[in-house]
């Protein structure tokens, strides 16, 4: 009872963003994390536990970035060589951000787009990652219950990061399979119009290209459309190109930058990009997060506003020497993108010869795994009931659609860069096992109905009720993840 009450009263001592749930920490996408913070999976200290397959991180090329840090220990403040550096980096504390530092990041997204473009480090807005960017673009082009559009599924983490704080709202624009969920015109129109029907006040379009969860790229023709859309509606663009440096095969990453620089008719006052070196790089961990405004207004406010998020004057000084370095970053996009294309291939073919197949993709760390056939009705029941048993039996932390809001149910976003060669083959035995075991149980319930000699594969099989753990844990959808879901896999 006093436990009651002194909730009750601690609900009212805090404010109202506080206690309400639009962090989104209770959906199955962090539940799936909380799973494996439980019980993570260790080659040889827990070769049971849960493989962390939810975590969009890129741990493929850390020898390189290890190479580099050893033969390069002046770009540290804290090593003999750098050290009289020590006292202007832990002073700096201006919210432009050191020039070279901004220089290289600069030369880095050039880069990045194959050189075909080029950007104006004074226009680099600093912010906590990509999430502090996509927030503090919010701040500056919506107030409280404007709204976005945004094609699905999307990142699960868009409604935390857009609209939280913000007050934003997002409304989706809904892509499904049967055009490799391509966005469309006619989708983006309706989207549009209901929004003005609703009297929702529509303030712009954010798309994330390469897009997570799909690993699939923007061609031109559709840029181009979604150019011309915002325009004629006199909207703003947000393009999220925080996977730009992930593309692995054709066809090559073309940027909304590249787009507006060959278009004719373009308000670039509109167009703003979201970058960061969580994924491109692999270091989520250092929070550099940028906003490359067209808008002149947008990079000054929200260069007041990176006051609130600003990157570690260490952090810049570090990336300021790496970045600059053209031979190691050149190599290094190389590589990158090399074994990407290789573990996309070893995962995705590992899965074919099972009979599970993937949306084609070109780019990202993930695949979006396709296990509608395994479904008697599609529903998002039954996507969340399979899902349970790929998290609690098969051990393998995937995401279900649903938190992309994707709105065909069956499908599932599988990370694969986050963990070393040994851990994917384990990931795979296990759901060849399943499989074999759900193929099992269809023949032996087959025959005793009087079928005999049935070949079953996999992509015929369905899931059914049956098969779920009878011990399946439920989550407390209010437990926040206790600490940080590092993958220790290595
Ligand atoms: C599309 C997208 N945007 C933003 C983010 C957040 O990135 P950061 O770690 O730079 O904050 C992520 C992270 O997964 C993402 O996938």
């Amino acid at each position: 009872m006093g436990f009651i009450k002194n909730q009750l009263i601690s609900h009212q001592l805090l404010s109202k963003m506080a206690v309400n749930e639009k962090h989104g920490e209770n959906s199955p996408y962090f539940d799936g994390w909380k799973a494996y913070d439980r019980d993570p999976f260790h080659p040889t200290n827990n070769p049971q536990g849960v493989i962390q397959m939810g975590l969009a991180e890129n741990q493929l090329c850390f020898d390189k970035v290890a190479e580099w840090i050893r033969k390069n220990p002046k770009a540290s403040i804290c090593t003999p060589e750098g050290v009289s550096q020590f006292r202007d980096i832990a002073n700096f504390q201006d919210y432009h951000g050191l020039p070279h530092f901004r220089i290289g990041v600069a030369k880095l997204m050039s880069k990045v787009r194959g050189g075909r473009v080029k950007f104006d480090a004074d226009r680099i807005v600093m912010s906590g990652g990509a999430t502090g960017a996509n927030e503090l673009l919010m701040f500056c082009l919506a107030d409280p219950g404007d709204a976005f559009l945004i094609p699905t599924p999307y990142y699960a983490a868009y409604d935390r990061d857009l609209c939280w704080r913000t007050g934003v709202q997002i409304i989706p624009v809904h892509c499904d399979s049967s055009n490799n969920f391509m966005i469309t015109r006619a989708a983006l129109e309706a989207a549009y119009k209901k929004a003005q029907e609703d009297n929702i006040n529509v303030k712009g379009l954010l798309i994330t290209n390469p897009s997570n969860p799909l690993g699939t790229t923007l061609d031109r023709d559709t840029l181009e459309s979604l150019v011309s859309f915002i325009n004629e509606k006199n909207i703003h663009l947000v393009c999220d190109e925080i996977y730009a440096a992930t593309v692995f095969n054709t066809p090559a990453f073309v940027s909304v930058s590249e787009i507006i620089q060959d278009m004719e008719f373009c308000n670039k006052d509109l167009i703003h990009i979201v970058y960061s070196l969580s994924k491109d790089m692999g270091f989520p961990g250092f929070r550099v997060g940028i906003v490359y405004s067209y808008n002149d207004s947008v990079v000054n406010c929200g260069r007041k506003m990176s006051s609130f998020g600003l990157v570690s004057s260490q952090t810049q000084h570090m990336l300021a020497a790496m970045l600059s370095d053209d031979e190691f970053v050149d190599k290094f996009l190389e590589e990158s993108s090399r074994r990407l294309r290789k573990r996309h291939g070893d995962f995705t073919e590992g899965l074919e010869k099972m009979g599970i197949t993937c949306l084609p993709s070109n780019a990202g760390l993930f695949c979006w795994m396709n296990l509608r056939s395994l479904m008697k009705e599609k529903t998002f029941e039954e996507e969340m009931m399979l899902w349970r048993v790929i998290v609690n039996e098969v051990k393998l932390n995937v995401s279900p659609g649903s938190s992309f809001n994707c709105v065909e149910a069956g499908w599932y976003r599988v990370c694969f860069a986050n963990m070393d060669d040994e851990t994917v083959e384990i990931a795979l035995r296990r759901i060849e096992a399943f499989v074999g075991k759900e193929t099992e149980k269809k023949v032996v319930k087959l025959r005793r109905q009087g079928f005999s000699n049935l070949r079953i594969s996999f992509s015929t099989l369905r899931f059914d009720e049956t098969s779920t753990h009878t011990h399946t844990h439920i989550m407390s959808p209010h437990s926040p993840i206790p600490h940080s879901p590092l993958v220790k896999a290595t």
